[in-house]
Parts: C-alpha cells; sequence; structure tokens
C-alpha cells in the first residue's frame, strides 16, 4: 500500500520580480544569506534558495513572462507561490494521492532544482495551495 511519508517542510517559495532585490531584501531584514542560486531552465526560473532552520525560503524570479511563475506574477502579483514537503518516496507519495483522488499537476515526477525529483500537486485539491513534493537524493 503506496503511503506518503512527509520528511519536513522543505521550502516555502516566494514569487518575485526581482531576484536580487528580493534576497538583498532578506538580508537586510532577516540576517539571512542564499546557500545557493540556480537557473532551472525546466520550470522557466531563476531560484535563491535560503536556509531558515531545517527548511528554506525559496525566491523566484521567472525566466519570462510566459512561463508559469511568470504568469502567476501577471496574475497574482508577488506573494506566496507553493509550500513544498520532502518525501521519502515520491513514486509512492504520487500513488497514495492518486488513491486517495488527489488532483496532481505531474503524474511522474521531474527534476527540479538541486537535482531533486519533485512533483506538483494542484492548488484546487488544497485550500488553492500550490503543492510541491520533494525527494532528495540520499
Ligand atoms: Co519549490
Amino acid at each position: 500500500m503506496a503511503e506518503v511519508k512527509l520528511l519536513n517542510l522543505d521550502h516555502v517559495a516566494i514569487a518575485v520580480h526581482d531576484l536580487d532585490a528580493a534576497v538583498e531584501a532578506h538580508r537586510r531584514r532577516y540576517g539571512v544569506e542564499p546557500l545557493y542560486r540556480e537557473v532551472v531552465e525546466s520550470q522557466g526560473v531563476e531560484e535563491a534558495m535560503i536556509p531558515v532552520g531545517g527548511s528554506f525560503i525559496q525566491l523566484l524570479q521567472p525566466l519570462a513572462d510566459d512561463t508559469p511563475v511568470g504568469k502567476f506574477l501577471a496574475r497574482h502579483g508577488e506573494g506566496l507561490h507553493h509550500v513544498a514537503y520532502a518525501v521519502a518516496d515520491i513514486e509512492a507519495a504520487l500513488e497514495h494521492l492518486r488513491s486517495v483522488g488527489a488532483k496532481l499537476v505531474d503524474e511522474t515526477p521531474r527534476i527540479g532544482g538541486r537535482g531533486a525529483r519533485i512533483a506538483f500537486v494542484h492548488p484546487a485539491d488544497m485550500a488553492g495551495t500550490l503543492v510541491e513534493l520533494v525527494e532528495l537524493e540520499s
């Protein structure tokens, strides 16, 4: 029986127009620094990952207007974009979610930042909140 095992709140993602400005704002307001920045072409974003305890704040700037995050910014403006849960086994998690009727964006995992396997669950499935599952390389 497939099941979901949530290991951690991996990150909270915030969509921004200007990644440099958002990184600097976090530095000045909260005294935090990105551990790394990465262009993830497959998702159409440049992301900065800022460690906070055992989790990250993920700042997302779209590479173009016609990307998912670009369209999100046009519709909603800057703000909370998704929450990401670390899972032990992403295939088992997706199988379980399908079995309970969850509305998936990704039927199979794809590769995200850090080389992690990720999949998104549709915001219509959970209180308007886009959820990302992340299986980190062990
Ligand atoms: Co994310």
